[in-house]
Formats: C-alpha cells, sequence, structure tokens
C-alpha cells in the first residue's frame, strides 16, 4: 500500500468513527471497515453471534427474492439479506435513530436497501408481499403482539417467516388436546404448557419489554397466527412458512372500510 492510500484509510476511518458516535447509542454491533459500532454490548458481538447460529437455515443465495425486515434497527440483518443476492430489500422501523444507524451502515457497506419510518401495525402500507420476512427481537416489545403476527400474516407475508422472541420458561412443548372440558384444570399447570407472561414494570431495565412467551406459548401463537414452523435453528428463532388459518382469526386493524 502507497503511503497515500494508507492516510486516506485513516481519514475514511476517522469519519466513520466520528458519524458513528454522531449516530447515538448503537444496539446492533456492525463492523464498518474495522470500526464496530456497539463493541461493549451486554450481549457480546451482537447480533453476529446469534446471526452465526442460524444462518444456515436461511437459503444463501437469495436472488430474485424480495425481503421486508420489521424492526431492522441498526440493519445488521438487512445488509446480510443483501449480502446474500436479495433483489430487493425493504427495512423498518419506527425509530428514527435506529433509522439513521441503519441508513449510515448501509451506506458503508455499499448495500443497497430501501429504508422507511414504519411501525409494525402498520405493514398494510407497504401495499407488497414480500419473499421472505423478518420479524427478529420485536415480539416482545409489543403492547399487541399477536396482533402483530396476524398483520404480517395478513399484508406482508409471502412464503417464509424468519421470527424471534425472548423466550422464558421451560424448553419444552406439553402436548396440548384440542379440547378440554370445563372441570379440567389441571392442564393449565403443566410444564410447557402454552403461556406468555405480562411485564407492567421493567424487565431487564427496558420499560418496552411487555410479553414474554415460553416456547410453546411462541409456537402456539405463530401457528394460530397462520405460520407452519419449518425449524426451530437457534433456542429463540423460529423459520415459519404462511399456511392458512382459523376462520375465527380475525385482524381487527386496520378497520376495513
Ligand atoms: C431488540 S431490537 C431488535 C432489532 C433486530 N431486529 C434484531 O433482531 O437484532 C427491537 C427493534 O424493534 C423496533 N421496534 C419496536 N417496536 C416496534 C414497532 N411497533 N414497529 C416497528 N419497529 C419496532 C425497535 O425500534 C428496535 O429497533
Amino acid at each position: 500500500m502507497t503511503p497515500e492510500t494508507i492516510e486516506r484509510q485513516a481519514i475514511e476511518r476517522q469519519a466513520i468513527e466520528r458519524r458513528v458516535r454522531e449516530l447515538g447509542r448503537w444496539f446492533h454491533n456492525i463492523d464498518l471497515k474495522g470500526v464496530r459500532t456497539a463493541p461493549d454490548h451486554f450481549l457480546g458481538d451482537y447480533p453476529a453471534i446469534k446471526w452465526r447460529r442460524f444462518a444456515h437455515a436461511i437459503p444463501e443465495d437469495l436472488s430474485g427474492k424480495t425481503v421486508l425486515d420489521i424492526g431492522c434497527n441498526g440493519g445488521f440483518y438487512a445488509i446480510e439479506m443483501k449480502r446474500r443476492g436479495a433483489d430487493r430489500v425493504v427495512a423498518v422501523d419506527f425509530d428514527d435513530v435506529y433509522l439513521n444507524q441503519a441508513r449510515f451502515a448501509a451506506e458503508v457497506m455499499g448495500a443497497d436497501i430501501e429504508f422507511r419510518k414504519l411501525s409494525v401495525y402498520d405493514v398494510a402500507l407497504l401495499k407488497e408481499k414480500f419473499d421472505v420476512v423478518l420479524f427478529m427481537g420485536v415480539l416482545y416489545h409489543l403492547r399487541h403482539p399477536l396482533l402483530a403476527l396476524d398483520l404480517i400474516w395478513e399484508h406482508v407475508a409471502k412464503d417464509i417467516l424468519v421470527f424471534q422472541s425472548m423466550l422464558r420458561g421451560p424448553d419444552v412443548v406439553f402436548p396440548v388436546q384440542d379440547d378440554y372440558p370445563f372441570s379440567e384444570t389441571e392442564h393449565f399447570e403443566r410444564p410447557g404448557y402454552p403461556r406468555m407472561v405480562f411485564v407492567e414494570n421493567k424487565y431487564s431495565n427496558d420499560e418496552t419489554n411487555w410479553w414474554i412467551p415460553n416456547r410453546a406459548g411462541m409456537e402456539a401463537m405463530l401457528r394460530s397466527s397462520g405460520f407452519t414452523i419449518l425449524e426451530h435453528p437457534e433456542e429463540e428463532v423460529f423459520v415459519c412458512r404462511r399456511g392458512g388459518r382459523s376462520d375465527f382469526v380475525e385482524t381487527v386493524h386496520p378497520a376495513r372500510g
């Protein structure tokens, strides 16, 4: 390398470092040409450590596919989808701080991603269905988690849903019968009965952690919202296919005019 190249790289690195600092506190630790965006993340090199545990469950070649990343945060997964050759990646988040971080990360990485400020509750506004939808690490931050899954099924999921949630409780699934008589209550107490706990105050210093399911509860909700679980490649991750859902499921928002 010539001295000019070394100097140019040092200047570029300083500019990236400065912009990363200006963009606030990052949740995604992304390697931007040698600059780490969240080197002190409480979960380690996150989300790269998680991605390494389930990346094999997603097609390596996404050419010809469209991808929607809901709750994209700093853009780590959206950039990975583009790296796998997806034709089109749309990434949405309702938080401007994270969206600005993601825009910058994509620019530095040369990833052509369309960003939109959007809540999961408003995905109908996209007016498009995507081959692959990522819905990672968002469900437990929602006051209305089942509504979000129903909306994704109804408005944006065409085929594959890559889903992740924080889970608590036993990693077992109790085989629930189709129905029980009113007098039967014992099964509710079984470990592995589908459950979701409501957090009124905070969990892990975060007042937006509202609902935390156990594994059985998460699987049951995904199925109930019309997603067939194809793989469970990592303890919190489910790869699903959009299927049919019960006629009793009614997506109530936005109201049909
Ligand atoms: C724990 S982070 C997960 C980020 C990323 N998907 C991942 O798995 O690493 C949660 C993200 O969801 C976003 N989020 C929370 N509620 C949302 C909502 N109603 N609509 C869209 N994004 C939301 C937050 O702004 C944040 O970026």
